[in-house]
């Protein structure tokens, strides 16, 4: 079936009736790049999201996986972020996510799959983000990253902020003090607001946008006032994900209808 593709600031966006649709557009698109890149390179390398938004991404990729249409042999995947600190027995860590949701049902090379670690020693986290961001140069930086967005309009966990758009751009892996809005959006992941663990280890936003594609995915309503403010609005730290319009010639946005509700028709 064919999918319009409207551009908004310079940026694709595609929009489609629902969750389903939406996981399966972005799945396609994610085997696309990934198949171009081992033609290419002879290996992908490929930044993943957790959250609630892409379980059905990855439900699409388990499935074709089991049919026999994707292999992850010759992929490298980062994730975004980590929460800190935490063990990656918590069922609370994106590293024990990405286990259940994809990494346990598919043929992913242990050694291939990287999160950032939410037990090194405080003393060592600046020593260990930017050691996260050396394997990444060294694999010829990420082909593609994944992303979901807060009600925020953060991206990782890059917060909003009052540093200038400069300075923002600049952001590099680190440590970070969850906003509250994304801590009480946290609270049902995590079983209540008294099990979020307030702080985390995120990509920066100078990582994420180094990635030669990159693909937002926004389910859902509670999403329609931040996706529209970050294709429509300001360039802004403020806004984190509104940043993206700076390297809009690579960004592609995949909604559902109700993460699409604030934009104009
Ligand atoms: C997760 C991440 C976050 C989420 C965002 C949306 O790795 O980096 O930016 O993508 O908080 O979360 P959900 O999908 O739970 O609404």
């Amino acid at each position: 079936m064919y999918t319009p593709v409207r551009i908004v600031s310079g940026m694709k966006v595609v929009v489609v009736p629902d969750s389903d649709a939406a996981s399966q557009f972005a799945a396609g698109l994610f085997v696309d790049v990934m198949n171009s890149a081992r033609q290419r390179a002879g290996r992908a390398v490929v930044g993943l999201a957790t959250g609630s938004t892409p379980r059905g991404f990855y439900a699409e990729l388990v499935a074709r996986h089991a049919e026999r249409s994707l292999s992850f042999r010759n992929v490298s995947t980062f994730n975004l972020d980590e929460y800190y600190p935490v063990s990656p027995f918590d069922d609370r860590s994106y590293r024990s996510y990405m286990q259940r949701h994809l990494w346990s049902k598919v043929d992913i090379e242990p050694n291939h799959a990287h999160v950032l670690d939410g037990t090194v020693p405080e003393a060592f986290v600046a020593a260990h983000a930017a050691e996260f961001e050396r394997w990444i140069e060294a694999d010829d930086e990420l082909d593609f990253q994944l992303l979901g967005v807060g009600r925020n309009g953060h991206i990782g966990f890059n917060e909003p902020t009052t540093l200038s758009v400069d300075e923002a751009l600049r952001l590099r892996t680190r440590l970070v003090d969850l906003h509250p809005v994304t801590r009480a959006d946290a609270a049902r992941e995590c079983g209540g607001f008294d099990r979020v663990i307030p702080r985390a280890l995120t990509m920066g936003v100078a990582t994420i946008l180094s990635a030669r594609s990159i693909l937002v995915l926004a389910l859902g309503s509670h999403k329609a006032e931040a996706v529209a403010a970050a294709l429509t609005g300001p360039i802004t730290a403020e806004l984190p994900a509104s940043l993206l319009q700076s390297v809009a010639e690579k960004v592609t946005w995949v909604l559902d209808e109700p993460a699409a509700g604030a934009l104009a028709r």
